[in-house]
């Protein structure tokens, strides 16, 4: 038995970096060697070649199909009225879990969960949310085009018209490359609550929760803030010195995994150069990055800190004009397809996920006793 910290002689590491905590078909993330493959398939080849949709069913099945046929579903009528109902100024990250948890409500999802309820739920996300940014907005919802795919479903139910083709194009290969990343801290808190035996939509509301704390979802934003801060090039390198000189960070620079260029920021910042829409931004995020770059390397000899996907992330949302408090919402709706491809894996060869933990209270004692009454 053992009953102080000292006494336990198990590993112990923080933020469970390093530790295996599961096994996984879906993603390959090679942090070494800065490559990420869905189901086998780079990163880089699947933003080309693929969509948003393929990729999804890629996530669910394990098959690659030419025939995925996914469109935004209409937001049902309770659904729509819960975010009818959210107060003024509420965090759309907020909204997309509400409608999640609504539709959970509604449908009472199955254990074990499948692909059927994981199409439904990718499905209804881009819905939900576009509807909500329009009635914070105070317009009313539109109804989704049977004819559009995603992500192009998404701009056009949030602007009422059909975004033009390099728009849904960029924000498909957004969508691709937001879809699935591993064991990463919402995806962990899914497959947490799946292995509970709970339903796809409660594992789908955890990992929203998850991926709102701007440690895990929030740098694009942060990005974009950053560069209006430095405002030009000539800029860049006196505002990164003083910035690091007060001992902050550089937003869309460094990760927990990748020790080379994330792949994904690769991927996005082709689609960036090839938008059109960007070319002064893109212009100012380049040059800022080739200095971040070298700056990050003089400092940090030892440890190799590149650019990750948020830094093009930014670029690519900016040049389809989002508002940048959707940013995170907007990853929240591309990850569903990740996360339900997780609770499906999870459930497949299920075991209760609970860790132990290393006890650092005090050693056991006796409650005081009340002083005898005179
Ligand atoms: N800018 C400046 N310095 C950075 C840095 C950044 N973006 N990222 C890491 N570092 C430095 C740390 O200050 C630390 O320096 P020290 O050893 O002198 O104290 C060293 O690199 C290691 O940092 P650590 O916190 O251990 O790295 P991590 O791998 O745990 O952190 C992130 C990963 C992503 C949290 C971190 O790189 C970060 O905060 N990046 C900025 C936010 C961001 O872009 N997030 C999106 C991630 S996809």
């Amino acid at each position: 038995m053992t009953d102080t910290p000292s006494d336990d002689p198990r590993p112990y590491s923080p933020g469970l970096e390093g530790v295996l905590a599961g096994e996984t078909a879906i993603a390959l993330v090679d942090g070494a060697n800065g490559r990420l493959l869905y189901r086998g398939y780079p990163i880089g080849e699947l933003v080309e070649h693929g969509t948003y949709e393929r990729v999804a069913e890629l996530l669910w099945t394990g098959e690659w199909t030419q025939e995925a046929g996914l469109t935004p579903s209409p937001v049902p009528g309770p659904v729509l009225s819960a975010l009818r109902s959210l107060p003024v100024g509420t965090n759309p990250m907020d909204a997309v879990r509400t409608a999640v948890s609504m539709w959970g409500s509604l449908n009472r999802p199955s254990w074990p969960p499948n692909a059927e309820e994981a199409r439904a739920m990718t499905c209804l996300a881009p819905s939900a949310l576009a509807a909500f940014a329009r009635l914070r907005d105070g317009l009313e919802p539109v109804e989704p085009e049977g004819s559009l795919g995603l992500a192009a479903g998404f701009l056009h139910q949030l602007r009422d018209e059909v975004p033009n083709e390099a728009s849904a194009r960029a924000l498909d290969a957004y969508f691709v490359v937001a879809a699935e990343h591993g064991f990463n801290a919402s995806t962990f808190a899914a497959r947490v609550i799946t292995s509970t035996r709970s339903d796809v939509a409660s594992a789908v509301c955890g990992a929203i929760g998850a991926l709102k704390g701007p440690l895990h979802g929030g740098a694009p934003t942060e990005v974009v803030n950053q560069l209006h801060e430095i405002g030009s090039p000539e800029r860049a390198e006196a505002w990164i010195n003083e910035a690091l000189d007060r001992g902050e960070r550089l937003m869309g620079f460094g990760h927990r995994v990748y020790r080379a260029y994330d792949p994904r920021a690769a991927a996005l910042r082709k689609v960036a150069e090839g938008m059109g829409s960007t070319t002064e931004w893109l212009a100012l995020a380049v040059k800022v990055e080739d200095v971040a770059l070298r700056i990050l390397a003089e400092r940090h000899p030892d440890r190799p800190l590149k650019t990750n996907v948020e830094y093009y992330t930014a670029a690519v949302l900016q040049g389809i004009a989002l508002p940048p408090d959707l940013y995170p919402a907007t990853f929240a709706i591309a990850r569903h397809a990740g996360w339900t491809a997780h609770a499906i894996e999870q459930a497949g060869d299920n075991r209760l996920i609970r860790p132990d933990v290393r006890y650092t209270g005090p050693a056991e004692r006796s409650v005081p006793r009340a002083a005898a009454r005179v």
